[in-house]
């Protein structure tokens, strides 16, 4: 299991706890949070899962592949050079134990 916490823009957190493997998205998805969409289904064409990631997290995370670089272009809410990810591609587990993000304020 791992933790994930999810900050939206009023102030509120959601905080699960997922099964290991699991992806930031379809963890929000199935959580019913509030802010993420995963239209694509995690295919990464869509960037409605934009996240921030909190900055005590960031060494932590997979390296960003073409697809994902190429989509973080195209967010609703303007990209982080270091924070932006897709939800989609961030999975839980193998040295990703807990993470934290913020919702960005509009996904479309
Ligand atoms: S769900 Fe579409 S890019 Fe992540």
């Amino acid at each position: 299991m791992a933790k994930l916490s999810f900050h939206h823009t009023d102030g509120a957190v959601d905080v699960l706890e997922v099964d290991t493997g699991t992806s930031v998205m379809r963890a929000a998805v199935t959580n019913g949070v509030r802010g993420i969409v995963g239209e694509c289904g995690g295919q990464a064409m869509c960037a409605t899962c934009h996240v921030y990631v909190r900055p005590g997290y960031l060494d932590d995370l997979p390296g960003i592949g073409d697809d994902e670089e190429e989509m973080l272009d195209c967010t609703a809410d303007p990209r982080d050079a270091d924070r932006s990810r897709l939800g989609c591609q961030l999975k839980l587990g193998s040295g990703l134990d807990e993470l934290e993000v913020d919702i960005p304020g509009s996904q479309v």
